[in-house]
């Protein structure tokens, strides 16, 4: 049966419910009000200082989001135009992720709720992902799969593909073996000699180059799990043999190297996908996570969708990467259902499960 979430809230929501959302997981310190599902503001902070380390330094990652933490959730109050009596509740990410990062966001969330006597809410980060298509900015602008739908998160720390059943229901179909698809535009675009993260630059690079320059092989996974690790090696094998006959091969073949590895790793996700709306029936998919701002995956599954007639989905680029207006949607429907963590809660580093 098809639901749509606006039948699921309907009543509840002609309550206005005012959520502080804190995201920490890894290297973004985020803060967002939601009014409901609505976004009055998304702050994001980014921490530049990994970049020169070419990946995320744990230590760093924490010591940064302590810095951060109050001047964030500051601007987002004030930003939203909203006081910090006015709100019912504070949300924020309990895990997976970097665990002293997530210890930062969560003794924050537990400390203001507390002088504010709120309830906390513990948001799983995988879900908050795939909950970011029902935030919105503007009701004008919305979005919205309708249940049961397909999606596929795709970050830095996780490539999963998703059956949502609803809100609070989603089995995981498959995931990753070995490295993410972030992890693997991030590593190749390293062996390229591009800074972190190396996603986005691949993504700009890929635009003028040929994709079929050069050609890597796509793995065969069982199911409906992904493998990038090969990938990888098979990049770095022929950048080795290929700089020792030039050695300015890369600088000289940037965009056809970004163009071509891009398109591999698209042609990976988009088989998997393929392989899912055959298995389940179900037409609607959604993109989720940092990866999904990726011009050419956008581009490769709207243009699918239009020759299969499938629904598309992809939310608006600031709640791709890791922000809290996702926390705090998701933080909203645990709300709907009571659903809230007590002082005692412990954030978690692994995905164990929704
Ligand atoms: O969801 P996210 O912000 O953080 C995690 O939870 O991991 O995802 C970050 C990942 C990084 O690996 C980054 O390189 C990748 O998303 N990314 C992109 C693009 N924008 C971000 N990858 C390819 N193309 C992009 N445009
Ligand atoms: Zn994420």
């Amino acid at each position: 049966m098809t639901e749509s979430i606006m039948e699921l809230t309907t009543n509840l929501e002609k309550k206005e419910v005012y959520i502080l959302g804190i995201e920490s997981s890894c290297d973004e310190t985020s803060a967002a009000v939601l009014c409901n599902r609505k976004v009055l503001s998304n702050v994001i902070a980014n921490q530049k200082v990994h970049a020169a380390f070419g990946g995320v330094v744990p230590e760093l990652a924490s010591r940064a989001h302590q810095k951060n933490i109050i001047p964030v959730v500051d601007y987002a109050l004030k930003e939203a135009g909203v006081h910090k009596h006015q709100l019912h509740a504070v949300a924020f990410t309990g895990g997976p992720g970097l665990i002293g990062s997530l210890m930062v966001g969560t003794s924050f969330a537990k400390a203001f709720a507390l002088a504010l006597n709120i309830p906390i809410i513990s948001v799983n980060h995988m879900q908050a992902h795939v909950l970011a298509h029902f935030a919105y900015r503007k009701k004008e602008s919305k979005n919205e799969p309708e249940f049961p739908f397909l999606c596929l998160t795709v970050s830095g720390g996780h490539t999963q593909l998703i059956r949502v059943d609803n809100a609070y229901q989603m089995k995981l179909l498959g995931a990753t073996n070995d490295d993410a698809a972030g992890e693997a535009f991030d590593k190749i675009a390293k062996l390229m000699g591009l800074p972190y993260p190396g996603g986005p630059l691949i993504d700009k690079y890929a635009a003028e180059g040929n994709p079929l320059a050069f050609k890597f092989p796509v793995p065969k996974t069982e199911g409906f799990d992904f493998s990038f690790s090969g990938l990888k090696t098979s990049v770095l094998y022929f950048l080795q043999k290929k700089k020792e006959e030039n050695k300015n091969f890369v600088e000289e073949n940037l965009k056809d190297l970004c163009a071509s590895v891009q398109h591999t790793i698209i042609t990976t996700l988009m088989n998997k996908i393929h392989h899912a709306v055959d298995e389940t029936g179900i037409n609607q998919i959604a993109l989720a996570g940092g990866v999904s701002a990726n011009k050419g995956l956008r581009k490769s599954l709207t243009d699918a969708g239009v020759a299969h007639g499938w629904k598309t989905f992809i939310p608006p680029f600031e709640f791709c990467t890791d922000n809290a207006a996702m926390i705090a949607v998701a933080g909203y429907f645990k709300f709907l259902k009571g659903e809230f963590a007590t002082q005692m809660h412990a954030p978690f580093a692994r995905f164990t499960g929704f």
